[in-house]
Order: structure tokens, then C-alpha cells, then sequence
């Protein structure tokens, strides 16, 4: 029995349907961009779920779930960081892409507020990450991040040290709490250094300034984020009594508190026409501001004004967001390549008709992964859209189905690893990875770990580097890294590109790696998730390899920087047979697994008393904590910033240029870690 005609039944029915595929996929791609940094979808196509869901939810009221994603704002907190209640939520805006959008929004505030005279102010619209920072009496008291916007990550350790957040502001005025509201950033130019540097050190690139930044402020580690150069682009002003009453005012106030700011770009709007040639000039100028912008933001003047629209769950009335289009540009694909990574994780590529982008020439695009591969539904030859958004990968945004030929081949993926040609595995059918497990016998992988181990933060290698790795691979000279150590001069002479003098070096680099530490080792392996400083964290506390094998899961947690997926990880690499076989041939080859020293107890000795200690870059028998705390054990001090009170800088590989430079001016001893031990035993 049903008092709805059966037209409403399938539209409704259509609808619940459709609204439960757009969650799961919203869902999805906010679960990658914010737990795991990826952006698997153009901003562009994530904004048209979400509108597409909102309008439905619209349509059917009944059928909004009350966690739908259009409830919510950004991220759950992160491990390792203190939660911290917003006094005022830290929404987000509404956003629209077309003209009529940005109308409908000035006709729709008007008309709520029919009798006032209405002006806008807008600003760019930076594309980083947003933060709060609280002053209590004009002295910062804590930097804050969006979190799901109504609590955040605790972020003052890391933050407090971007250029343009000041410590203290000026005037007296202000012995209240305020709180500034303003987005981290990092210029492109910078990025494209960092970029450049990577590319030199053979590390991977990074994907883009954003996600660059969302990483350094979570790293916990101060000496980054300076070395990162951050910026502050401070948008707004809150307290309980202000009585600056407009939002253009509030900006000029932060001036004189001592904020640089980015008043220049924005403009005070009177009028829709205004309005329109302020989107204008910036879609026209934004190529060459030093800042990554990806829209404006037009925002009611009065606050007043503003109190009286409002805001609605997640998004104020008073403000919208006019989101630029990335540019974009046709080009044919030639056809899907797929790369295997060193830990088997399987991505495709797409090979491009060389085009013009955004001042470069295209000729890849990433796929991300197999689910955005099929999501695409790509075929040979299709005439397809490149854009380069914020990311300096460019990718595939869409298909020009008018142009493809009807005869034309579908791409799919055959669930074979392109270099093994064995079967590959979905684990979870909810991540779009697809792994190819033969991590012991399928030649990409294995290569890829070999270049892994030799990499500069490994066993640091030298004259091994990827081409002659490949080399020796393919003559079946090195098969693992463990195989290394059994080369042989005599194997290598006759080879192309392998002259006496560098045979001799080769050997040379091979045999000097056995000195390696154990963290460097274990770094090598290539456990997954294992990176450099949370091998660095793991020996700290287990200084054998056999103490690590026998560590639990839970007594892996404990450690700073170790989540439950890393510590998965390093247990089931430690299940599985070949890799104890592989262990214990390279302890037979003579390398390092275990550590001189031990974790150290509270309160050793006073030899470092009344000293103070800045410590910075990677150390090779300690994490940087464990350094620390080795320095308090022994009734030293650590402050973070080098001046003239300070007694000695204990450096390690990478050091902040900036604090050799200062213990330089301030004539601060410049030590390492040996020493630092001598001076204690
Ligand atoms: S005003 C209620 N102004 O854009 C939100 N936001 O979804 C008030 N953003 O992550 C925000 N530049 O951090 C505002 N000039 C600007 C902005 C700006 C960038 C960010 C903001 C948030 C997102 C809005």
C-alpha cells in the first residue's frame, strides 16, 4: 500500500540510490585526501559530488542521513597531536564556479536584508591549509588546525615558527583573547625549490604545495617547518569585543598587530559589476602571484550584516567561495602504462600526444589508481582533458566522448602485475590499491628494493645508482640487496659502462656501507610504512633486530611516531620466512643489527649540567627524541632556537642551514653525536 504514484516511488527510490553512491565515494575520496594526502579526484569533480549530493538531499529531506558528508567540514584529529575545542567553529564556505552562483548569492543576502546598503569585501582565496591562532593577552598562546571544525590538532609547536605569525602583538589594546584566522602556505617558489632539491637527492617529488604544508605541520618537528619556510595569510579576526565593525577594518587592525598582509590583493566591492571584475583580473593575474590561489572568496562587508545572515551547518550566508577552473587542455592517450612500486603497489600512468599545460610540456598524467582508472572508463586514442590544478602532476579530468571512435579499445586492467605477470590482489576492497604480492621474486620490485637499500638515507651507497642497478640486475649479478656483498671484480669487468677505476670505486662504496648503523639497516629493508626517522624511533627502543622480532604490536604502538598500520607492518614483515633468510645474510655479510646503545633511563648523570643543547638533523644512533631525552638524562637543557645562552648546536646529516649560520654569529660550538656521547662517558 503506498500513497505515493509510482513515478515518485522510482524517483525516490532513484534518489536514496544515488545519495548512498555519492556518500560512499565522498566519503572515499575525504577519507584518501585527508588521512593519506592524495587527491584521487580533480577538486573540480569532488565539489560536483558534493553539490550533486546537497541538491538531492534537498529534493528528498527524508532521506539526509545526519553524518552525510555535506554535514561535515575537513578531517578527524591525528594521532600523536592534543585535540583542542574551537571557541567559534571553523566552518567552511559554500562554493560556486559560475557567475550566476556569485549573483544569486548578492540577490539572495539582499533580500534577507532588504533595507541595508550591502558591500563586499573579497580576498583571494589561498589554497593551504587553515589554522587558528589564539592570543591570550597579545601573546601566542596555541595554533590550531580545522580538525572537522569543531575541534583541531594542537598544531603550536611546528606553527609558531612560520614567518608571519608573531609571538607577540604589538599594541596593548588587544589584553584579551583574540583569535586570527588565516591559511599556511607555501609559495611556489619555494615548493619548486624543495621540488628541485628532492629531484637531486633521487627522492619522490611532491605532489603539491598543500599537501606539502598539511605534511610539515604535522611532522612535529620544528627544524622542517623552518627550513620549509611557511607563510600566514591572515583572512580574519574574531573576539568577544571588538568593536572594529566590518571585515575590511578587521584586516587593517591585524596590520597594526603586527601581521604582514596581503591587504593589496583584496578589494572593497560595491556592487555585482565590481565584484565581477575583481574575478576577472585575478583569473587573469593569479599565474603569476607567487601563491597558489584556487578561487576568491566575497564576503558581506558590515559584520553586523554578516550576524544577521548567518550561517547554516557548515557554511556562513555572509561569504562564498568563487572556485577558479584549473586550466585545462585536449590531448589524445596514446595508451595506460603501469608502474610497480617497491613495495608491489601498482600504478598507472598515462602516456600523453605531447601538449602545451600551463607554460610546460605534457606528455604523462598520473591515474592515481586502478578505481580511478575504471572510473574514468579511458579507451585508446580518446581525446582527453589535461589539467595541472595545484598539483605539479598533471592529471586526466575527463573524455571527449564525441570524438572517440566507435571501434575503439576499452582500457582495463588485468589484475597482472605488468612486470611479473602474476596475479594481483585488491587486500581491501574499499582502497583502490591493487598490489602485485610476489614482493621476493617479481623483477620491478626487486629492483626497486635494491635501489631503496643503497639510497642516500639507507646504506648510502655511492656509484650504485639506479642505472647500474638495473645493469646488474638484468646480468643476474644482484638479485638482492644481500647479493651486494658476494660481487666480484672479475664479474663486472667487460660490462658496458663498468671501467676498472669504477669497478674499484663500486666495490669500494659496498664494502664502506657495512658500517652502516643499524637504523640506516633497518631503514633499507624497505619495511612498509618504515620510513627514515620512524627506523631511527624503532632502534631507539629495540637496539637488536632480535628484540624487534620479538616486539608485539601493542608495545610497537608505544613508540612516538608508530600507528597500528605501521606496526602491522613491521610484525607481518617479520612472519614472513624470506625476509629473516634475507636478515640473516646480510648479518653473515657483516652488517649492523644491532645498536651500542641502549634506550636511555631517566637520570644517568649530571655531566651535562648547567650546559644548553640545540639539536637539529637526522641522527645516526638516535631519534631526534631519543637525542633529547639522552641530553636531559644527563641534566642538560634543549631550547630550539640558537642565541648567544646557548653552549652547543649537536648537528646530524641535514642540519637547519639556518642554525649553523646563527651558531656561527653567536659562536655556538658546532658538535655531532659521538662527541655529544663523549662528553657523557
Ligand atoms: S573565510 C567560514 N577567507 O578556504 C569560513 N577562507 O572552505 C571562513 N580560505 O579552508 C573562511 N582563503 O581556510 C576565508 N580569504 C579567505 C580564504 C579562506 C582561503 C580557506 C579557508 C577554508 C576554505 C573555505
Amino acid at each position: 500500500m503506498s500513497h505515493f504514484p509510482p513515478d515518485d516511488i522510482m524517483d525516490k527510490e532513484m534518489a536514496s540510490q544515488r545519495i548512498e553512491v555519492l556518500t560512499k565515494q565522498i566519503n572515499h575520496y575525504n577519507q584518501l585526501y585527508f588521512q593519506n594526502a592524495q587527491s584521487a579526484i580533480s577538486d573540480y569533480d569532488f565539489d560536483q559530488l558534493v553539490k550533486e549530493l546537497s541538491e538531492l538531499e534537498a529534493e528528498f529531506p527524508h532521506l539526509k542521513k545526519d553524518n552525510s558528508p555535506t554535514q561535515q567540514v575537513g578531517e578527524s584529529p591525528t594521532k600523536g597531536f592534543t585535540t583542542v575545542w574551537h571557541k567559534y567553529p571553523m566552518q567552511s564556505l559554500s562554493n560556486s564556479y559560475s557567475l550566476e552562483e556569485v549573483k544569486a548569492f548578492v540577490y539572495k543576502a539582499k533580500k534577507v536584508l532588504p533595507n541595508v546598503h550591502l558591500t563586499f569585501f573579497c580576498e583571494l582565496k589561498v589554497d593551504g591549509i587553515a589554522v587558528s591562532l589564539l592570543y591570550k593577552k597579545g601573546k601566542l598562546d596555541k595554533v590550531v588546525t580545522r580538525g572537522d571544525g569543531k575541534q583541531g590538532d594542537d598544531i603550536t609547536r611546528t606553527a609558531h615558527l612560520i614567518d608571519n605569525i608573531p609571538l607577540h602583538l604589538k599594541g596593548k589594546e588587544f589584553v584579551d583573547e583574540i583569535e586570527v584566522r588565516g591559511e599556511a602556505f607555501m609559495s611556489k617558489a619555494d615548493f619548486q625549490a624543495l621540488n628541485a632539491q628532492y629531484k637531486k637527492q633521487g627522492k619522490a617529488l611532491l605532489a603539491n604545495p598543500r599537501n606539502t604544508v598539511a605534511g610539515t605541520l604535522k611532522t612535529l618537528d620544528p627544524e622542517l617547518v623552518k627550513d620549509r619556510k611557511l607563510g600566514f595569510f591572515p583572512y580574519g579576526l574574531l573576539g568577544e569585543h571588538l568593536t572594529i565593525t566590518t571585515q575590511e577594518a578587521r584586516l587593517h587592525t591585524l596590520v597594526q598587530l603586527g601581521f604582514k598582509m596581503f591587504l593589496p590583493t583584496s578589494r572593497h566591492c560595491a556592487d555585482i559589476s565590481e565584484i565581477t571584475d575583481y574575478i576577472a583580473y585575478w583569473q587573469a593575474h593569479k599565474k603569476h602571484f607567487d601563491i597558489n590561489i584556487d578561487g576568491i572568496v566575497i564576503k558581506v562587508n558590515d559584520i553586523k550584516h554578516q550576524l544577521a545572515l548567518g550561517h547554516t551547518a557548515k557554511s556562513p550566508r555572509w561569504a562564498i567561495a568563487y572556485k577558479y577552473k584549473p586550466e585545462s587542455v585536449a590531448t589524445t592517450l596514446k595508451k595506460v602504462r603501469y608502474q610497480v612500486g617497491r613495495t608491489g603497489v601498482i600504478t598507472p600512468v598515462a602516456e600523453l600526444e605531447p601538449v602545451q599545460l600551463d607554460g610546460t610540456i605534457v606528455k604523462r598524467a598520473s591515474l592515481y589508481n586502478i578505481e580511478n582508472l575504471n572510473h574514468l572508463d579511458l579507451h585508446i586514442n580518446d581525446t582527453v582533458y589535461v589539467e595541472k590544478g595545484g598539483d605539479i602532476i598533471p592529471k586526466i579530468t575527463g573524455i571527449v566522448h564525441a570524438k572517440r571512435a566507435p571501434d575503439s579499445v576499452k582500457i582495463t586492467f588485468e589484475k597482472k602485475c605488468p612486470s611479473c605477470g602474476q596475479a594481483t590482489l585488491q587486500p581491501n576492497p574499499q582502497a583502490p590499491l591493487h598490489y602485485c604480492p610476489h614482493t621476493h621474486t617479481c623483477p620491478a620490485q626487486l629492483k626497486s628494493q635494491i635501489i631503496h637499500f643503497a639510497s642516500r638515507h639507507a646504506l648510502n651507497i655511492k656509484h650504485l645508482g639506479p642505472k647500474i642497478i638495473e645493469v646488474l640486475f638484468d646480468k643476474n649479478l644482484v638479485k638482492t640487496p644481500a647479493e651486494l656483498y658476494h660481487l666480484e671484480a672479475k664479474a663486472l669487468e667487460g660490462l658496458a659502462g663498468f671501467q676498472q677505476k669504477a669497478i674499484e670505486k663500486l666495490l669500494q662504496s659496498i664494502a664502506n656501507s657495512k658500517k652502516a648503523p643499524f637504523a640506516k639497516v633497518l631503514f633499507g629493508l624497505g619495511i612498509r610504512h618504515v620510513g627514515a626517522t620512524v627506523a631511527g624511533e624503532i632502534v631507539a627502543h629495540f637496539p637488536s633486530i632480535d628484540d624487534l622480532i620479538q616486539a608485539t604490536k601493542e608495545v610497537l604502538m608505544d613508540l612516538p611516531d608508530v600507528g597500528e598500520e605501521i606496526a602491522e607492518s613491521v610484525i607481518a614483515y617479520f612472519k614472513e620466512e624470506e625476509n629473516k633468510i634475507h636478515i640473516q645474510k646480510l648479518r653473515n655479510a657483516g652488517l649492523a643489527f644491532t645498536q651500542a646503545i641502549k634506550t636511555m633511563p631517566f637520570a644517568q648523570s649530571t655531566r651535562l649540567r648547567k650546559k644548553t643543547f640545540v639539536v637539529s638533523g637526522l641522527f645516526e644512533t638516535f631519534s631526534r627524541d631519543s637525542l633529547k631525552t639522552y641530553i636531559k638524562a644527563n641534566g642538560g637543557r634543549i631550547v630550539s632556537a640558537i642565541s648567544k645562552k646557548v653552549d652547543y648546536l649537536v648537528a646530524g646529516e641535514n642540519p637547519g642551514p639556518q642554525k649553523i649560520k646563527a651558531a656561527e654569529v653567536f659562536r655556538v660550538q658546532v658538535i655531532d653525536e659521538n662527541a655529544l656521547r663523549a662528553m657523557i662517558s
